[in-house]
């Protein structure tokens, strides 16, 4: 298999235009859910960092009116939107396994449906990351694939080959407590995705 990074970044650049507008129409409500929780949690002001910001869409822009966001993503030409859209956010081109934050510099990290294409070897690393990244009692939002799934590669994903993986539920439930988190909910939530009900694992933790 091609290094499953490239394959993400080459994917989400040729689909860059076409997910904005996809995931302006998908999830809607749960997106917006969890954005809220995020910001009825934190302070105005809030260090927030987005893991797999993308194109910078409700969700981000949302948080940068409120907070001093930088958003992190693999893809360039995504950033390049999110630039465009909110240029009062600071966008890095980054792996967010690679991202060096200062330690307890960050009052939440945020990562909706992004975590699912970070092969899965990676994922306790990033989250004893996360958690020294983040000052005593702050937050983790993110979204998570629910199956035992080893990385695998799917041709046509909105036009593009896309790697995804992910841990059952209990498995990220239990690599998060290992990394210091207090998991505050867990829930599976199931929404249409182009006719299909398609579940993910949501996190609300603190450290
Ligand atoms: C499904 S999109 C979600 C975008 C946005 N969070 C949203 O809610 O619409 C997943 C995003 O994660 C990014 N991504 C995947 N793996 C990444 C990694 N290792 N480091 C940084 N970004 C990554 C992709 O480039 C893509 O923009």
């Amino acid at each position: 298999m091609d290094d499953p990074k490239r394959i993400v970044a080459r994917g989400y650049d040729e689909a860059a235009e076409r997910h904005a507008a996809w995931a302006l129409r998908t999830r809607t409500a749960e997106r917006l859910a969890y954005t809220r929780l995020v910001l009825d949690v934190i302070e105005p002001g809030a260090r927030v960092l987005e893991l797999g910001c993308g194109a910078g869409g409700p969700t981000s822009r949302m948080l940068a009116e409120r907070h001093r966001l930088v958003g992190v993503d693999l893809s360039w030409r995504s950033l390049r939107i999110a630039r465009r859209e909110i240029p009062s956010a600071a966008w890095v081109q980054a792996d967010m396994a690679r991202f060096g934050a200062a330690p307890a510099s960050v009052d939440a990290v945020v990562a909706f449906y992004s975590i699912i294409h970070l092969p899965r070897e990676e994922h306790a690393g990033l989250f004893r990351e996360i958690a020294r990244w983040l000052r005593p009692g702050g937050w983790f939002v993110a979204s998570f694939g629910t199956r035992d799934a080893p990385g695998h590669v799917e041709d046509g994903w909105l036009g593009v080959r896309m790697y995804s993986s992910s841990h059952a539920a209990q498995t990220t439930e239990r690599l998060l407590r290992q990394a210091g988190f207090r998991i505050q909910r867990s829930r599976v939530e199931t929404e249409d995705e182009d006719g299909q009900p398609v579940p993910f694992l949501w996190i609300v933790a603190r450290t």
